[in-house]
């Protein structure tokens, strides 16, 4: 029951953001927007995207693409979200506890649809760092090149699709950078143009203290990644199965 609800709410408000045209408000486009890829492609008026190296092959880029396409999918959901139920909302609450719905609404605006104008992304191993770390780095932040990312080979294989969400367990458990869309979110919070010269960062990345941080800390939950990341897949989870797949806390 709830999954029908919250897909036909989040189609209708992708809608109402997603355009400019007055047409579409009338009462036919929920009705018009339920198919997946509508709602896929929609979520974001004017998204931008991270350049993709020349080191990246046909292969990279189509599944670096999926894991972009993925993050749009997964912010238009909690946008959606944000702007329905607003910041009483128990999901609200559990990350981001009485910090600013002002500041989470424009870090995932800015997130998806501010300039990535010199922000890159490589594939080349550039500083060795995959070599050294193989099946644990999935990629890295250039300390020496901070507008860059370097995406390991792990990535490939480790990092999940959305459309396996709630499948592989539940979040708690594999962590929100299971999924490429969300561990993509995570690369972009590390370039300084998209975290606001350091405004959004890595504070607390343990489960117990992103949770400790909502609770008692809120100016930090809303400038924390990791609470970012967990209200994502949060509310993503509650699209994909009406008891959601957050697990227990
Ligand atoms: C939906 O659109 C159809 C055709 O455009 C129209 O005939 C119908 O009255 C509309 N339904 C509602 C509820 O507006
Ligand atoms: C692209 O590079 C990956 C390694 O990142 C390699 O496994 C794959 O075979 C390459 N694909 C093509 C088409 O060359
Ligand atoms: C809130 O968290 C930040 C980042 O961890 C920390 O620097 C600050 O001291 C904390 N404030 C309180 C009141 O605990
Ligand atoms: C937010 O919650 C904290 C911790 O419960 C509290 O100290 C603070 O006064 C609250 N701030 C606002 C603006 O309600």
């Amino acid at each position: 029951m709830r999954t029908i609800e919250t897909t036909s709410f989040a189609a209708a408000s992708l809608i109402l953001y997603a355009s400019a045209s007055p047409v579409i408000y009338n009462s036919n486009s929920t009705i018009e927007l339920q198919s997946y890829s509508m709602k896929e492609t929609l979520g974001w008026t004017r998204p931008t995207f991270p350049e993709l190296y020349h080191t990246c092959n046909e292969t990279n880029n189509r599944m670096l693409n999926a894991a972009f396409q993925d993050s749009l999918e997964a912010t238009a959901y909690a946008k959606s979200r944000l702007l329905e139920y607003g910041s009483d909302d128990f999901t609200y609450k559990r990350w981001f506890g009485n910090g600013s719905i002002y500041t989470v609404m424009g870090v995932l605006d800015n997130l998806m649809e501010a300039s990535k104008d010199g922000v890159l992304i490589r594939c080349d191993d550039a500083d060795g760092l995959c070599a050294a770390n193989p099946g644990y780095y999935a990629g890295h932040h250039r300390e020496t090149a901070p507008m860059e990312t370097v995406i390991c080979d792990y990535f490939y294989t480790s990092k999940k699709p959305l459309s396996m969400f709630c499948f592989e367990g539940a979040i708690v458990d594999v962590g929100p950078k299971h999924y490429a869309g969300i561990d993509m979110l995570h690369r972009y919070l590390h370039i300084p143009t998209i975290n606001g010269e350091g405004y959004i960062g890595e504070y607390a990345e343990e489960l117990e203290e992103i949770v400790e941080l909502a609770e008692s800390n809120s100016t930090f939950a809303v400038r924390n990644v990791d609470n970012y990341l967990y209200y994502i897949a949060d509310v993503y989870g509650s699209s994909v199965t009406p008891s959601g797949c957050l697990g227990t806390l």
